[in-house]
């Protein structure tokens, strides 16, 4: 029976299947079901377990394993999803050989970390939260679904939603930042972006949270280290993030390699099972990230990989990333009796359904299409978007004295430090398919803009991460040559990013000296940085004029760099993570507890509160800071009532001036204390914003509208529920100022 008989005797069953009932969501799905176990009916143990098992190819190397044999275990039915394959050749040949030399032709999955973009590269995560603008962020997902599709793929290791405090953590990069709130509205855009309207569409891709769960907590933001916190912090802070995407409709999740209070994501059942699926009810797929199954083993859970890989699918994993260990024990665990057929049935029909939803039964060959291959890779108007939305990403850190915009007096410009001409560093880590010969540097970026009519100087001035200070005398000399100086500072694309934690995270190498020596000169400079995670950099804000964080902004970096720093776009985005002084202040973000000696911001170190000697609490800039060319007041904040019942809603107004000489775009914030609780609660949370464009000399009210339900908290006996109680209610340009007022809940 070739697979067109089987696929066509599928077809009678769902056609009589579906015909008897509405065209439901739901009974779309329980006829996907029913296909699915007409298929598993049909299975051989080899073949469901080889439905349980994903490969690598070994086009690129995500990981510290690699198996050249992918195309034989294809062949034998041993892998029934494929990642780091694509191009429309590649996938064609290789579904193939699952299609029309397998025995049940089971078409394959085929997965990619399309974590910011495909081919046409956007800002880092972090840097996109930057924008706090979720439309431009679920269309960065929706060009990336695009491209990624247009190449084969059906399926991307995204979005990584980890909440992380930690700037040590070299990950950070890749998700929202510190904040529980917005990290959840930003997860749900993702998911939404990746997996458009509807997974039958040539151009969705199924999305997959990750990494399930808390993996952003390693303690001292050591990469994989132990995660260990209490359960009402793993409830407040660490697990909505992922049920964001869950209620958003992800159709898979990825486990962590890290262990929570003990017992690892990756054999965790309380974790996939009772939480997941039994009280989030996710009815997705639940694959693990890189041979974690294996790492049970050095975990010290599991005495041998059969014991992890019993372990881990009793606990609800369904699909082994590259571990091999289902593939080479399952069949000996359902022998043993250890597992049982029905798990392995179960997690078979949830990967089947996954394939039934992207249509790929109806044509497994659908994402193989030349022509689109052709005509939606890097369209222009997917790079100027790019350009949009690395301008967007952009945080104004400092500008004293008006340095910036770059005033159009200048007749030479130099463009000096070790990351003004660097094209792989533009892509950052995660950069899928993307190359690097394709990004546009930051002097690339300030040549296209001035288009011959400035001179431009150019010179690294130093590396980035190494002691020679050769360099910076002729750096000197090229600075004195200018009307004004543009430093490029930071990390390169591998000092973030998976297995980059950093110990220190200052300026890396001799950069800070060669800033001294730039900015001694007297000339105006002003600084654009270019890094994954929040650095500490208390001299180089003392001493620069000018501080412009532009993350890695992606293949358009320098020309939405360069938009910005002439002044064509005005600087709007808004930290979403904190930047400590130092790394000793870590743990340091804005929603911390008040502890029982809070110090007196007046008197920031007195003795006996909860402070340091040597350093302020207050970290250097503070989460939801950012500057504009423009400046703001806020006045008038206003409330509905001074007293609400339960179910009520709370309205808060604020009167925004637009005080400075041009029209700009503000990111008005709305947070809450909660006064009294029945546990200690934080100073400040995030509840609301909005991304306002306010014309010179004009004043805009912003109303806000939130229900009294959103201050609900975990009790003391983790009950979520509402206290009455007293609140405070601030409204600011960012977490440490603002307007205030109080209401109370009866
Ligand atoms: C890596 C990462 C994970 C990624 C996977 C596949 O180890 O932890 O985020 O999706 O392997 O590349």
């Amino acid at each position: 029976m070739n697979h067109k008989s089987i696929y066509f005797m599928l077809f009678l069953i769902s056609f009589f299947l579906i015909s008897g009932c509405k065209n439901e969501p739901k009974n779309i799905l329980s006829s996907y079901e029913s296909k699915a176990d007409s298929i598993i009916r049909l299975m051989t143990l080899e073949e469901k377990i080889g439905q349980l098992s994903l490969f690598t190819s070994d086009w690129s190397s995500t990981g510290p394993t690699m198996r050249k044999d992918y195309i034989d275990l294809i062949r034998q039915g041993k892998a029934g999803s494929i990642f780091n394959a694509y191009t429309v050749d590649y996938v064609m040949s290789l579904q193939k050989i699952a299609v029309e030399e397998t025995r049940l032709h089971i078409p394959l999955l085929f997965g990619y970390d399309v974590i910011h973009g495909h081919r046409t590269i956007f800002p880092i995560p972090l840097g996109q939260s930057a924008s706090w603008d979720l439309e431009a962020i679920e269309k960065s997902e929706r060009i990336a679904a695009t491209e990624a599709t247009a190449e084969g793929l059906n399926w991307t290791f995204a979005p990584m939603v980890d909440l992380a405090r930690d700037p040590r953590w070299g990950r950070v990069m890749e998700g929202a930042g510190e904040d529980t709130w917005l990290g959840s509205q930003i997860a749900a855009a993702r998911v939404k972006g990746f997996q458009g309207s509807d997974l039958l569409n040539s151009n969705s891709l199924l999305a997959c949270v990750k990494h399930f769960a808390a993996y952003g907590a390693p303690q001292g933001g050591r990469e994989y280290h132990t995660v260990d916190m209490s359960e009402r912090s793993l409830y407040e802070w660490y697990l909505p993030v992922y049920k964001a995407a869950v209620d958003a409709g992800v159709a898979s999740v990825m486990t962590s390699f890290n262990e929570i209070a003990g017992v690892p994501s990756t054999s965790n059942k309380w974790l996939l099972t009772d939480l997941l699926r039994n009280d989030w009810k996710f009815n997705g797929f639940i694959v693990t990230d890189y041979s974690s199954i294996n790492e049970l083993v050095q975990h010290g859970v599991a005495a041998d990989l059969s014991e992890a890989g019993s372990l881990s699918i009793n606990a609800g994993v369904d699909m082994d990333m590259q571990g091999s260990v289902f593939m080479n024990h399952l069949a000996d665990l359902v022998k043993s009796q250890k597992v049982s057929e029905e798990t392995i049935n179960s997690a078979v029909k949830r990967i089947l359904v996954a394939k039934y939803k992207l249509g790929l039964f109806d044509d497994p060959y659908k994402y193989c299409n030349k022509k689109r291959e052709e005509e939606e890779i890097m369209r222009q108007d997917f790079l100027d978007f790019a350009r949009d939305f690395a301008a967007k990403s952009c945080v104004l850190l400092k500008n004293s004295n008006k340095t910036l915009p770059i005033n159009s007096g200048s007749k030479t410009i130099a463009v000096i430090g070790p990351l003004a001409d660097s094209k792989s560093d533009m892509l950052g880590f995660w950069s899928a398919a993307g190359k690097a010969e394709n990004c546009v540097t930051l002097l690339e970026g300030i040549k296209n803009k001035v288009k011959g009519s400035v001179n431009i100087l150019s010179t690294k001035g130093c590396n980035v991460n190494d002691n020679n200070t050769s360099e910076i005398k002729q750096a000197v000399s090229v600075a004195r040559n200018a009307d004004f100086v543009i430093l490029a500072l930071g990390e390169s694309r591998d000092m973030s990013g998976e297995a980059a934690s950093r110990t220190d995270i200052s300026l890396p190498g001799v950069q800070l000296e060669l800033a001294r020596a730039i900015i001694a000169t007297g000339k105006p400079v002003a600084v654009v940085l270019f890094n994954g995670r929040p650095l500490s950099i208390p001299e180089l804000d003392s001493i620069a004029p000018a501080i412009l964080e532009s993350w890695i902004g992606g293949t358009e970096a320098g020309n939405g760099i360069a938009d910005v720093l002439f002044g064509d776009i005005n600087p709007s985005g808004k930290l979403t993570m904190t930047f400590p002084r130092n790394v000793g202040q870590i743990p340091i973000f804005y929603n911390s507890k008040n502890t029982g000696r809070p110090i007196n911001p007046e008197k920031p170190f007195e003795k006996y509160k909860s402070n340091y000697l040597d350093a302020p609490n207050s970290p250097l800039y503070p989460f939801g800071y950012g500057l504009s060319y423009t400046t703001f007041s806020y006045s008038d904040i206003k409330i509905n009532k001074t007293e609400f019942q339960k179910d009520d809603q709370i309205i808060a107004t604020v009167e925004i001036k637009n005080t400075g000489e041009r029209d700009g775009e503000e990111i008005v914030q709305l947070y809450i204390r909660d006064l009294v609780g029945n546990v200690t609660r934080p100073v400040k949370e995030l509840k609301g914003f909005k991304k306002i464009l306010v014309k010179k000399g004009e004043t805009v009210i912003v109303t806000f509208n939130i229900s009294t339900s959103e201050l609900s908290y975990y009790h003391e006996d983790m009950s979520f529920t509402l206290d009455s109680g007293d609140f405070e209610l601030f409204v600011g340009p960012n977490s440490s100022e603002g307007l205030v007022t109080r209401f109370s809940v009866l």
